[in-house]
């Protein structure tokens, strides 16, 4: 195991019930607030009115900031940074999954800078305050309600970026799973995914032999991930499988399964953000189609730590006298067959992404590889993963 610190400043109240602590929680912070939301479903289902009463019951003044679009793009966090400064806010409150939350962290650090809020994404500025923010999550999948990360598209250069600093993390973030009965099915499927791939990318890039504790936990989640996705796509209004998909996906990035693993990646993530760049695919959507190419991939060179979550999660009789290989093998095609039962698309012609764009797919996302420091990875070896996941 190696040495970590392990500092998560973001206080979870979790359960039915909690909208109403939203007010009191963002009053400890100002008496001004930027409401950042989505396009349409927290005002459908009434949750934005219910958020801005609790707000205005807590002497809070509100400013909306909404329309906020699933893979969250740079103008429109531009616009946000405008009105938060026209208003002189002094706390972000995001209503909505990890696009809003997201956006709503851009906006935080941006609003403070005179430079143009990309440069932090690009590694060009280093982000050194930001505002205040709570959050209100309204679908179980990025983690962002309890991390430092923020995922931002730049729609003009075809860029989808991701950076991380400690003060991104949220003050407080309300979790409540009922907010979570409304999300569809496909959202409902590709949230799970993403918790799965958050879990994945550390349990496979970690090169600690020796981490049980991380890794009992990592292969928990993923269980947990799985078989609360089946519950909550068998009845969308069950409490705890949808309890149960929200805290995992929460707990598959907020540092916990990374803590002590030492240095980690996210190759996945990497390729698939220009998945999400190029095509708008969903994000759990291009991670399904990504991993099962990318862990081909990887225990071709390196079987063990694949063959290890089959004999961990997926074990069977008689397993002991396969190979790694064979073990590895077995582990893709199980996850390949939930990613089919839960229609997630487990390829890119699932997502009708032609072979012939791989080039382009693989220069775009050296891009990020760079940002990333992924040194390993050149467009050859990333194109080489694409053609597994045709
Ligand atoms: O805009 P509305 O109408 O709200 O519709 C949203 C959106 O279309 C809908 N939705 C959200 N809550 C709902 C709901 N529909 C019904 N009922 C509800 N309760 O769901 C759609 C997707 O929402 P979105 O926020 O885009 O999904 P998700 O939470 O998966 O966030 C995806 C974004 O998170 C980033 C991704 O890159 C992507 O941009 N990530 C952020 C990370 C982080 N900050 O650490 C890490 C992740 O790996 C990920 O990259
Ligand atoms: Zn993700």
């Amino acid at each position: 195991m190696q040495n970590f610190v392990f500092h998560i400043p973001t206080k979870v109240i979790f359960g039915r019930g909690t909208v109403s602590s939203i007010g009191p929680e963002t009053a400890a912070w100002g008496s001004r607030c930027l409401l950042v939301h989505g396009r349409a479903s927290s005002r459908r289902s009434g949750l934005l009115d219910r958020v801005s009463a609790s707000l205005s019951d807590a002497g809070v003044e509100v400013f909306e900031h909404g329309g906020v679009r699933s893979n969250p793009v740079l103008s429109h966090v531009r616009e946000g940074i405008t009105l938060a400064r026209q208003h002189r806010v002094e706390v972000i409150v995001a209503v909505g999954g990890g696009s809003v939350i997201d956006e709503a962290k851009a906006i935080s650090a941006g609003s403070l800078v005179e430079h143009d809020v990309w440069k932090f994404f690009t590694g060009r500025r280093s982000i050194r305050k930001t505002l205040p923010l709570t959050t209100v999550l309204t679908l179980a999948a990025a983690g962002s309600e309890m991390n430092s990360g923020m995922v931002i598209t730049n729609e003009e250069t075809r860029e989808k970026f991701g950076t991380g600093n400690q003060l991104l993390y949220p003050r407080t973030s309300i979790l409540d799973p009922e907010l979570t009965f409304t999300v569809p099915p496909d959202y409902t499927a590709y949230g799970a995914v993403d918790a799965v791939a958050h879990v994945l990318e550390f349990y496979m890039t970690s090169r600690d032999p020796d981490t049980p504790v991380q890794d009992r936990i990592m292969e928990g989640l993923i269980e947990n991930a799985m078989e609360a996705c089946d519950r909550c796509l068998a009845d969308p209004c069950d409490y705890g499988g949808r309890a149960a998909l929200m805290w995992t996906a929460t707990l598959a990035l907020n540092g916990l399964t990374a803590a002590g693993l030492g240095r980690v990646g996210f190759p996945m993530h990497m390729i698939e953000h220009s998945l999400s760049a190029l095509y708008d695919v969903p994000h759990g959507a291009g991670l399904s189609a990504i991993i099962p190419g990318w862990l081909t991939w990887h225990s071709r060179r390196a079987p063990a730590r694949v063959a290890g979550l089959c004999r961990r999660l997926f074990p069977f009789p008689d397993m002991e006298r396969c190979s790694e290989r064979e073990l590895a093998a077995r582990a893709i095609t199980i996850l390949r067959n939930w990613f089919g039962r839960i229609n997630s698309p487990a390829s890119l012609q699932e997502l009708d992404i032609p072979a012939a764009d791989i080039p382009k797919i693989a220069r775009n996302a050296m891009a990020l590889a760079r940002v990333w420091r992924l040194g390993e990875y050149t467009p050859g070896i990333i194109e080489e993963i694409l053609a597994l996941c045709r």
